[in-house]
């Protein structure tokens, strides 16, 4: 297989978006892609987080995790964006990370990558696909290559979410159908990326 580069750039408050972040570089890393995972940089203010104590839990656990940079993006042959439903869009965090992106895009930098989204929501109806959607608007600005699972695996069935991984936080963190819908999206977006830097070659 083609040598792939896959970026898992995630922003979470609580966990949710973390552990299918984890799952996802799993399934990239099964698929045989390099991985980095990376979140972006908390942009709360301290109270706010103070005034959850799962949020600050949260970015103690996660002090480790390296924070993205453009060089992810530009190293990569495969985006993975995992974020939370902030009012049926992406949290601010990562929007932040994105709008740093105009060099990159101004050089043509972010073309012809694979790009796919993931995301949690409190509830069924809040806004999951929504979330997923916005990401794709900047894909499109990109000349990304969105690369959804849809129902290309037995797991989607199960998981129910065509556009992207999905999970609904307030019934806990994510179970084993949600891991592995991650893992399932990550493995294909890696294939999908290989598939077309080989036709590139070959072409
Ligand atoms: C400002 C804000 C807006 C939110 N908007 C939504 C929403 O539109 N729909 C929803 O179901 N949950 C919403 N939530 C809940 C989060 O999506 C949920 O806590 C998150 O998916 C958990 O992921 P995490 O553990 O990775 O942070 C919101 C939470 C906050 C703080």
């Amino acid at each position: 297989m083609e040598s792939i580069n896959a970026a898992i750039i995630y922003y979470s408050s609580t966990g949710t978006v973390h552990a299918l972040a984890r799952a996802a570089a799993e399934g990239a890393e099964k698929a045989g892609a390099h991985v980095r995972l990376r979140k972006v940089a908390e942009l709360a203010p301290p109270a706010a987080i103070d005034a959850n104590p799962a949020w600050g839990r949260h970015l103690q656990d996660t002090a480790d995790v390296v924070e993205a940079g453009l060089d992810d993006l530009d190293w990569a042959d495969v985006v993975l964006f995992g974020t939370p439903a902030r009012f049926g869009n992406p949290a601010s965090q990562l929007r932040a990370f994105i709008d740093t992106t105009s060099s990159l895009w101004q050089q043509g930098k972010l073309t012809d990558k694979v790009y796919s989204a993931f995301t949690a929501s409190s509830t069924a109806h809040g806004g999951q696909e929504s979330t997923i959607l916005a990401l794709g608007n900047t894909f499109y600005h990109w000349g990304g290559i969105i690369v959804p699972p849809g129902y290309t695996d037995p797991v989607q069935f199960k998981s129910g979410n065509p556009y992207g991984t999905s999970h609904v936080a307030g019934e806990g963190l994510p179970d084993d159908v949600a891991l592995e819908a991650a893992r399932h999206q990550a493995r294909r977006a890696v294939e999908a990326a290989a598939a077309f830097k080989a036709g590139r070659r070959n072409s």
